[in-house]
């Protein structure tokens, strides 16, 4: 396996709201990267939010501007896999389709050397099962980042049916590498953080749909009563509804009816608010 210390180059694959903020913290920790996504235009947007996480970094003086501009020329985008040939390793944080994923495995398993280590950002998918569409599931791992990937502090490590425990340090080695902390979960549906976020995002959604509190209650309720930074509604605003409904139908499938998702949040999702990004969710945004 390619040692940590001979890393150079870094693919991350999709270029939406979590590989941006993947490139970026990538590039920050002094990786060159490849941003690659499916069209031009995503790959323009991925670059359109990592300048605008990168300055505010700046303005609140996490970065220097020197810093913030050595990481930005460190990233480039992509729209061909080949592009990504000699890269010391992939993260790929498409979409959460299984059959999306295991496609782009196979192809990056053709694409690289067979010592690069393989990473899923998957937030709720089987690693095995991603893994097993290549020749090499020993050196394929979950590394999961948490929204938004440049300020939030924690990455969970999912070790697959077949990850090798050299595999897990170097993943674990790495996101510390880039001022992350982690934690390990097997590969069982959810894994540690979905398992139980996603149920207390679908209770908090219940708990509103039935009346029990205003939206706002039930959020200032779990703020101020648990010292959690948003409440569970504001939290799924922020993550996306269509992503927390992915996630939830996933767990529900996979551990039964206690994961079943909350009407209301089927119904906001078929009329495409989405939570910040669609401008209404739980709330409104400008
Ligand atoms: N890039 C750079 N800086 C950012 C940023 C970004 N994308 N987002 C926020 N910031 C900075 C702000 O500029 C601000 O900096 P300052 O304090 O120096 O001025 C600081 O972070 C705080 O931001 P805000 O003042 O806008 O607002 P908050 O204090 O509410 O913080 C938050 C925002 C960090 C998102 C905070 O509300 C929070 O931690 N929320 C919980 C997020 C969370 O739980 N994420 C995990 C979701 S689950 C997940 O991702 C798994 C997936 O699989 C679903």
């Amino acid at each position: 396996m390619r040692e940590r210390d001979a890393i150079e180059s870094v693919a991350v694959v999709g270029a939406g709201t979590m590989g941006s903020g993947i490139a970026q913290v990538v590039g920050t920790a002094g990786y060159d990267v490849i941003m690659r996504d499916i069209d031009q235009e995503r790959v323009e947007e991925g670059f359109d939010t990592i300048d605008d996480s990168l300055s505010r970094l700046v303005d609140s003086e996490t970065l220097t501007e020197g810093q913030a501009t050595a990481a930005r020329d460190r990233i480039t985008g992509t729209t061909a896999m080949a592009d990504l040939t000699g890269c010391d390793m992939a993260i790929e944080a498409a979409v959460e389709s299984m059959e999306i994923k295991r496609d782009i495995f196979a192809e990056l398993d053709d694409t690289l050397d067979e010592e690069v280590v393989l990473a899923t950002n998957t937030s709720t998918l089987s690693v095995t099962t991603i893994a097993s569409a290549t020749d090499r599931p020993a050196r394929v791992v979950g590394l999961h980042f948490m929204n938004p990937v440049p300020v939030m502090k924690g990455v969970e490590i999912v070790v697959g049916e077949k990850t090798a425990r050299e595999t897990v340090d170097f993943a674990d080695e790495f996101a510390m590498g880039l001022g992350k902390e982690t934690w390990e979960s097997d590969d069982k549906p959810g894994f540690v953080s979905n398992r139980i976020l996603m149920p207390w995002i679908n209770e908090g959604i219940r708990a509103y749909d039935e009346g029990v509190a205003s939206k706002e209650d039930i959020d200032r309720g779990m703020k101020l009563g648990t010292n959690v930074p948003m409440g569970p509604l504001e939290l799924a605003d922020h993550v996306g509804l269509d992503i927390c409904l992915d996630a939830t139908e996933t767990l529900h499938e996979e551990l039964g009816d206690r994961y079943k998702p909350a009407y209301l949040l089927k119904r906001k999702v078929a009329a495409g608010d989405l939570g910040k990004k669609t401008g209404e969710g739980f709330y409104e945004y400008d």
